[in-house]
């Protein structure tokens, strides 16, 4: 297993570019098994999760063709297999987006139950209840969910309560469904958004996606398109969040500052200086250290739960003391331990995490336990006096693309190592 070895203290200058959302690219691929025609994504970032999809697709008979830019071509003519093995389920629980499309355009589906994970129990009953509500049958067998369906109707599927991947799965199942489909409840995220609007460039007729209540009248078929997925606004948050722990000034480029309007009005509570264009945002400290905020993460619009942790790592160096209250998942607080680790001084009280700001946070060898917590463990690296090396860090190649290299270019000293190597 390979290890990041950071040597902190340097404030974040420069400038980088924000790859493509991965909570986007994964259900926009996972989308393409609704069509037979050809379709081409760009902005497709190079992440082990796409991998992971990518070969899911593979493996059900999809073809496949990247070219040397990294756009992909993808054609779900025909399928060979409707079968989502648990071994790569239980790698990538978002595999689970597969069944609405498998469902919908072939009418069988064969999943691997997620299972639990290091962020919580995250169960998949509001995909499963609303499948059902339009008309499919599922039983689980096996720690499988195997569904069936002759074709599906349209149905009134009111969530209890907002669910990223719930509302996208139900969208995708619905986009070829007989009548018209309405999800209440449904999750705002601006990725749901964007599988809508790729969804409508291959001919289905969704409208309301990014509000709560999505409307989707189902056709027969859909056809080809090109696509060029929005950027990542957890990875545009982590950057910025780097450059504040660290009192840099940074810019990041091909971005969307609207997509984060919660995120920057906390990091200007902190006391960064912030500016915007339609596609930039830039940073500044002006070399002072932050000061601790209050967060409570909820859906979009709100916090996000995506930038919990690396928030820790801005309280955990601010000045003042900060509560952060997680709400939308039960245990989302695996990089507590680690911070403390380095000096931190956190104390956990139910779903809160109290922090007094430490300037003196040290170097120590950590360890990663799931992607945002890795994010929290690198900016803490980053501000942290000494080296601080990370272990496990493949949880990190799950959602950010580069980031060694992303982080090099902004003047950070930071390198990968495999475990075993002396440095
Ligand atoms: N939930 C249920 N039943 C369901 C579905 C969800 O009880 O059927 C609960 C979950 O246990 C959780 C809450 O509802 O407590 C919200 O979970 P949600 O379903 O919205 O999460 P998700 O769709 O599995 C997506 C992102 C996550 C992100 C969450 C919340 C993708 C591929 N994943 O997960 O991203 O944290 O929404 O915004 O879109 C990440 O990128 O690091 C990541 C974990």
């Amino acid at each position: 297993m390979e290890k990041l070895i950071i040597k902190g203290g340097v404030p974040l200058t420069g400038e980088i570019k924000i790859s493509g959302a991965k909570n986007a690219a994964l259900p926009i691929l996972a989308a393409s098994l609704l069509s037979g025609a050809p379709i081409q994504l760009s902005n497709i970032p190079h992440l082990q999760d796409v991998t992971t999809i990518v070969s899911l697709l593979g493996q059900m008979g999809v073809n496949i063709t990247l070219d040397e830019r990294s756009n992909i071509e993808v054609q779900a003519a025909s399928l060979t297999s409707f079968h989502a093995p648990y071994e790569l389920v239980r790698t990538m629980r978002a595999s689970v987006l597969v069944l609405g499309p498998l469902l919908s355009r072939f009418g069988e589906a064969q999943v691997s139950l997620p299972g639990g994970c290091a962020i919580g129990t995250r169960p998949v009953d509001q995909h499963l209840k609303g499948m059902q509500a339009m008309g499919a049958e599922i039983s689980i067998e096996n720690g499988y969910i195997k569904a069936k369906a002759k074709r599906l109707h349209g149905a009134t599927i009111v969530m209890d309560l907002i669910t990223v991947t719930g509302t996208e799965n139900i969208m995708m199942a619905a986009a070829l469904a007989k009548g018209q489909t309405i999800i209440h409840n449904a999750a705002r995220e601006p990725e749901v958004e964007d599988l809508a609007n790729f969804l409508n460039v291959l001919g289905a007729k969704i409208s309301g996606a990014g509000t709560s209540t999505i409307v989707i009248d189902g056709v027969d078929e859909l056809g080809g398109g090109s696509y060029h997925v929005l950027p990542d606004r957890i990875e545009t948050g982590t950057y910025l969040a780097a450059a504040t722990v660290t009192r840099g000034r940074i810019k990041v480029k091909n971005t969307r500052p609207d997509l984060i309007e919660s995120i920057l009005l906390k990091l200007e509570e902190t006391g960064a200086h912030i500016d915007t264009g339609t596609d930039w945002i830039s940073l500044d400290m002006k070399g002072n250290r932050p000061r601790s905020v209050n967060i409570s993460t909820a859906p979009y619009p709100a916090f996000p739960t995506d930038m919990q942790a690396q928030m820790m790592a801005v309280n955990a160096v601010g000045e003042g003391s900060g509560v952060i209250t997680e709400t939308v998942f039960e245990n989302r607080f695996m990089h507590v331990q680690e911070l403390l680790r380095m000096g931190a001084d956190i104390t956990l009280k139910g779903n809160s995490a109290v922090c007094n700001g430490t300037d003196k946070l040290h170097g120590a060898p950590v360890m990663a336990t799931d992607l945002r917590a890795s994010a929290s463990l690198v900016l803490a690296g980053l501000a942290a006096k000494d080296e601080t090396s990370i272990d496990r860090i493949y949880h990190i190649d799950r959602g950010y693309e580069c980031i060694e290299e992303k982080l090099t270019q902004l003047g950070a000293r930071i390198h990968r190592i495999p475990s075993e190597s002396k440095q």
